[in-house]
């Protein structure tokens, strides 16, 4: 008999509200999984990989294997390998955290096996390597939702060290995630961003953090709103989501509470805190991206207050 570990871990938005690199949110789905299996050859096996269209080809340099091979050479016994199969429900290059939850389902099932009792928040610096390797940075703001779900802030410390600071999830909050059929790379939308920003749209982005967090903790969503409006990096990524101002312009119009890039794009969220307002959001954002010449699918989820999951199984 062996035993297994199957780890599943769910979308991120990052860059929530005016929070780059900062804020994150953990989403109900869609989910990837990871099933991971200890061998004594000391090597890291990415065995397949399943989902997304068959973009990926376990033929190496998958981040799981990278945070894989970390979570390894930290907590296991030297010789000590791994083999892998991912399965991908989410789609690479969607704005969505794809590659974070690869990551952190990577890190979660491989600890799991070694020792039940390491924490998650141990995980986060090999799950952070994940994204170096897909993005060329180690931001956190998909990552550590993912792991830890809710809505959480990174704040930078010592060197490349981050704390992770939990913030309140209001009541009902829900999230539409609107991604048109093209991708865009997060390598490509950091290679974008300006190496100065204005004294301006500092400004504006430290008022809009303040307004943003304060109405998350009061559950004022008109606060929310205010707070929903980044400018450090979106002015210089809006140009690679063909129909950017429409799609968020439309879900404002029917009753969004706030709306922006996901991550790097390409897909759009916005806030509701009504179901059915979020469903008028969803299709208004989707025609305004036909209108802009792309297919969209919208995905309505609350926010996942778990974090990434991980279960044990023989087989
Ligand atoms: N904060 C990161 C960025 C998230 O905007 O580059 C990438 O999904």
């Amino acid at each position: 008999m062996t035993t297994r570990a199957v780890a599943s871990a769910a979308a991120t938005v990052a860059n929530l509200g005016p929070g780059f690199d900062v804020i994150g949110a953990c989403l109900e789905g869609p989910r990837d999984s990871v099933t991971a299996e200890l061998t004594g050859d000391g090597l890291v096996t990415l065995v397949a990989v399943t989902g997304d269209g068959g973009k990926l080809a376990p033929s190496g340099g998958n981040v799981v294997e990278v945070v894989a091979r970390h979570v390894l050479d930290r907590f296991a016994a030297p010789g000590t390998g791994v083999k892998l199969w991912l399965d991908k429900g989410l789609p690479l290059g969607s704005g969505m955290g794809s590659s974070s939850a690869s990551s952190v389902a990577a890190a979660l099932a491989v600890a799991a096996l070694i020792d039940s009792e390491i924490p998650k928040a141990a995980l986060l610096d090999a799950c952070r390597e994940g994204e170096r390797l897909a993005a060329g940075t180690p931001h956190a703001d998909n990552v550590a939702p993912c792991l830890f779900g809710g809505i959480v802030a990174c704040l930078p410390g010592d060197g490349e060290v981050v704390h992770i600071l939990p913030l309140p999830v209001p009541d009902g909050l829900l999230v539409v995630a609107v991604k048109p059929e093209y991708d865009v790379k997060t390598s490509d939308a950091r290679a974008a961003l300006p190496k100065t920003v204005s004294m301006d749209d500092a400004v504006h982005t430290a008022a809009a953090t303040a307004a943003f967090v304060m109405g998350l903790a009061n559950g004022d969503y008109a606060l929310m709103a205010r707070g929903c409006d980044e400018r450090l990096a979106t002015p210089s990524r809006k140009g690679f989501v063909r129909g950017y101002e429409g799609v968020v312009a439309a879900a404002r119009r029917v009753g969004a509470v706030g709306a922006g890039l996901s991550g790097s794009g390409p897909t759009i969220y916005a806030l509701s805190d009504d179901r059915e307002t979020a469903i008028e959001i969803a299709e208004a954002m989707v025609d305004a991206f036909s209108e802009a010449g792309a297919t969209a699918k919208a995905v309505i989820s609350g926010v996942d207050p778990h974090g990434a999951q991980v279960s044990l199984l023989d087989v």
